[in-house]
């Protein structure tokens, strides 16, 4: 067989990768197991798209090739609610394209834009795709320190010049994943005028927009001036709508950019399934009904899974937004053996910090996708362990 690519062999092993057997092996000796590892909750998807889907699939004009286009239906609703969420004003075929969830659009991006000797800007710690996607065209990936102290948020001041210099795109992400963290008054305002300056395309990633808490509303960077000359954001439906499987989500913004990855993707995939697409259509429509109790849901288990990690002895912030809490390690243990080492003692599997970039070492997410009653029992046996 031939070698791996060395640009392959560099990526590093998924920070889960041992748990689905650790979890069977303690699963088969009656361990009643609490998944709390990825963002995967355990909650359905509005009543309305199951039967969006149930319908499309009977109809075979949905079983046919989507290709980049997909159906109309499905952009002029995502141009509608944008309009609608952000006041922003999209045109659905120039500037929105629907994409297999928002990770593929995300890796895919540095294609269009870096090779050897360019660099792309990355949250640390950060969700993968930004350096996965960096990372395997070869550009160098600028890790820039998500720190406690100045609410996680990216200094893009910290970038050296030489690497600024021959950078080309900035990822951001807030609501964050995984700190919880959110863009405060003027920082997307700061940060395109940073990307104006240093001649960056701003790629925003917007998947937690809809699930803020306490009344508070996740911006869209589109609605700042001048952000469509140079920037794109990411959005997806599958925290809003509990549809992770589905796959579905979509990129807005700059029309250069959009059409960039529409005609790279046509080299690479043929579309989101139409009938997928037709039920996302459907989740839009949901909106106004299924939002406000998924917002409730996830509040209520924030706040049982705060008071039980508190309880338990750890010092952690109550975050405003996402579905993660991300919560210190006492004592310096290494997150992936603190995380292995509960699971083994607990049945509890934590997201260790690291798994998502050196700095998040010395941390553990935990992801609200159990009860609240679930929340608290894990925060009880975690510290029966501690
Ligand atoms: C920051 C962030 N962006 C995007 C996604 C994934 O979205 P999708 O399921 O649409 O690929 C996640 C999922 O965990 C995420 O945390």
């Amino acid at each position: 067989m031939p070698k791996f690519s060395r640009r392959f062999d560099a990526l590093p092993k998924y920070a889960l990768a041992d748990v689905p057997r650790i979890k069977a092996q303690l699963i088969e000796q009656g361990v009643d197991v609490i998944d709390l590892g990825a963002g995967d909750a355990d909650l359905m998807p509005p009543a309305s798209v199951v039967a969006a889907i149930q319908q499309a699939v009977c109809e075979p004009r949905f079983s046919r090739y989507p290709f980049q286009r997909g159906l109309p239906e499905f952009r002029e609703k995502i141009a509608e609610w944008m309009q609608e969420r952000f006041d922003v004003t999209l045109d659905p075929y120039d500037e929105v394209l629907p994409l297999i969830g928002t990770k593929e659009g995300i890796a895919h991006l540095p294609l269009i834009y870096l090779e050897d000797g360019d660099a792309g800007i990355v949250p640390d710690p950060g969700y993968y795709p930004y350096f996965g996607g960096t990372h395997m065209v070869g550009a160098e990936v600028v890790r820039v320190p998500l720190r406690a102290e100045t609410g996680f948020l990216l200094d893009w001041e910290e970038v050296p010049a030489d690497k600024l210099r021959r950078a080309k795109l900035l990822f951001l992400n807030y609501p964050n994943n995984p700190t919880g963290a959110i863009a405060p008054g003027d920082y997307f305002e700061r940060a395109l005028d940073f990307c104006k300056r240093h001649d960056l395309l701003l790629v925003h990633d917007n998947a937690y927009s809809e699930l803020g808490y306490n009344g508070y509303r996740p911006p869209s960077v589109l609605q700042y001036e001048g952000a469509r000359e140079l920037a794109v954001e990411y959005h997806s439906l599958s925290k809003t709508y509990n549809m992770t499987g589905w796959r579905i989500g979509w990129v807005a913004g700059n029309s250069e950019v959009v059409g960039a990855l529409s005609r790279l993707k046509t080299f690479y995939d043929t579309g989101v399934f139409l009938a997928c697409q037709a039920a996302g259509v459907a989740a839009l429509e949901a909106w106004k009904d299924f939002v406000p109790g998924q917002v409730n849901t996830f509040q209520a288990r924030r706040d049982a899974a705060v008071e039980g990690f508190r309880e338990a002895g750890f010092e952690l912030e109550v975050p405003e937004a996402t579905i993660y809490l991300w919560i210190a390690i006492p004592g310096g243990e290494p997150s992936i053996e603190f995380a292995k080492r509960i699971l083994q003692a607990s049945g509890v599997v934590l997201f260790p910090g690291a798994g998502m970039g050196a700095g998040g070492e010395g941390f553990f997410r935990i992801a609200l996708t159990q009860p609240p009653e679930r929340l608290s029992e894990a925060a009880r046996r975690v510290a029966a362990v501690i």
